[in-house]
């Protein structure tokens, strides 16, 4: 059991990455809180996860309010004591439209989650992680943080901060023993693309799927679970020597 008794908060946990995370980690012993704003969800991933009630806190929490955030964590301390893992991981897509259509209700929701819901993780996650002098702490990037892509500025933007944000958070706790990275996923095959393919061309989700695993040398999307491997790599002491790097999972895509 490589995370027995580790302490893991996973936002996001309630679908797609963040669930497979969250049942890697259970499986290998790790205590969990899981964080969504999706309470449903969190109510079906506990019935899954195998693990005793003891184990495990489910918050629903909308990740973009600060005062959220700090309920979470003061959740997790009360109970567990500490924080070894924080998987950053909730974000939304927003809506698929140039920047000359894009509403500034669509500008914040996306900014709002994808970068103060990081921010305010770190904020109040890393006091804890500095006392103990132990922590990792991996935020979900993209593919998106290093490029562009028409009808998607929102989420292109929020993505190339969470690198920022990383590399910053990396060095102001590496002397603590904190170690926090990115991982930057190519396109997963979830609710997310299915959402981003439907607005990328109404009624077609088939052909953008298709002219997006055109792009991709190994010619297909990533599953969550492979996503999740690396985000539990990164999170073990296998990883000890990495930090504030941005891990491309992309099928290659970054090779040409
Ligand atoms: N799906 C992809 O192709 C892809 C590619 C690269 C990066 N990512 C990133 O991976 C991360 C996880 O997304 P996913 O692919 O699992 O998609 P997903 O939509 O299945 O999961 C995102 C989760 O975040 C939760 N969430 C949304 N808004 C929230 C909020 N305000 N507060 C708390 N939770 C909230 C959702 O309820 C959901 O459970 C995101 O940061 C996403 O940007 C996804």
């Amino acid at each position: 059991m490589e995370f027995k008794d580790k302490v893991a908060i996973i936002t996001g946990a309630a679908n797609g990455i963040g669930e497979a995370v969250a049942k890697m980690l259970a499986k290998e012993g790790a205590k969990l809180t899981l964080v969504d704003i999706d309470e449903d969800g969190l109510n079906r991933l506990s019935g899954e996860l195998g693990i005793a009630e003891e184990n495990y806190i489910i918050s629903p929490t909308d990740v973009s309010k600060e005062e959220q955030v700090s309920s979470y964590v003061n959740k997790t301390i009360d109970k567990f004591g500490r924080i070894d893992i924080f998987v950053n991981n909730a974000g939304v897509e927003g809506k698929v439209q140039s920047i000359i259509d894009t509403s500034s209700d669509n500008l914040d929701f996306v900014l709002d989650i994808n970068i103060k819901g990081v921010y305010y993780g770190l904020k109040y996650v890393l006091p804890t992680m500095i006392e103990q002098k132990y922590g990792s702490i991996i935020n979900t990037s993209s593919v998106a943080g290093f490029i562009g892509a028409p009808g998607l500025a929102p989420y292109i933007a929020s993505k190339h901060a969470v690198l920022g944000i990383t590399k910053t958070a990396a060095l102001e706790v590496a002397s603590y023993g904190i170690r926090v990275n990115a991982v930057c996923p190519g396109p997963v095959d979830n609710r997310m693309m299915r959402s981003i393919e439907e607005g990328a061309a109404p009624g077609h989700p088939e052909d953008v799927k298709q002219a997006f695993e055109k792009d991709i040398p190994i010619g297909r999307y990533a599953t969550n679970e492979e996503v999740a491997d690396l985000i539990c790599f990164l999170a073990s002491d296998k990883a000890q020597y990495l930090t504030g790097v941005s891990y491309r999972i992309d099928g290659g895509m970054g090779a040409k």
